[in-house]
């Protein structure tokens, strides 16, 4: 009788929360962690930058996906590897003609009138764009 009272499944009910989270819940994609110096303030900043002030959806389109200037929201990078600071540089610096993959250029800081802070915001943005859902 004794036995039966420990082995019935309902007695163990109460300690169910101490069993590893379910495996669904695990196997959800995580957000990759942001870079050094990147704040989540600074992608919804960018975000407005980047659709805004900065110019880029003129080329790269509203969500980044390209139409001029290539998608951003796919993991293939033309001249790097696609860090946060390589970004940055990129955007800083344009792609001068002779070093466009496509054959089109794009002007420094997408021709804007874009501060380094802010280009360093429009920059995380678009470093999330390929790792993290978007910022709202
Ligand atoms: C006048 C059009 C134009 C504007 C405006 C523009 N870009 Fe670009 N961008 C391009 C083109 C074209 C390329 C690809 C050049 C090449 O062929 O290598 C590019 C490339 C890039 C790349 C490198 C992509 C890769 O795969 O390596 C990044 C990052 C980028 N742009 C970000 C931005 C950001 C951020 C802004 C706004 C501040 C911006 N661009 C504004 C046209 C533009």
């Amino acid at each position: 009788m004794r036995r039966f009272y420990i082995a019935c499944p309902m007695r163990l009910l109460p300690f169910l929360f101490l069993l590893p989270a379910p495996l669904a819940a695990q196997s959800a994609p995580a957000a990759v962690p942001l870079p050094a110096g990147v704040t989540a303030e600074m992608l919804v900043k960018g975000k407005e930058l980047f659709q805004g002030a900065g110019l880029c959806m003129a080329c790269h389109g509203v969500d980044g996906k390209g139409s001029v200037g290539p998608d951003l929201t796919d993991t293939t990078w033309l001249h790097h590897k696609g860090s946060y600071e390589e970004i940055v540089a990129q955007v800083i610096k344009g792609v001068p003609e002779e070093e466009s993959k496509t054959g089109t250029p794009m002007p420094p800081r997408g021709g804007s009138a874009l501060s380094d802070e802010q280009v360093r915001a429009v920059a995380a943005y678009v470093w999330s764009l390929s790792r993290r859902p978007p910022p709202t």
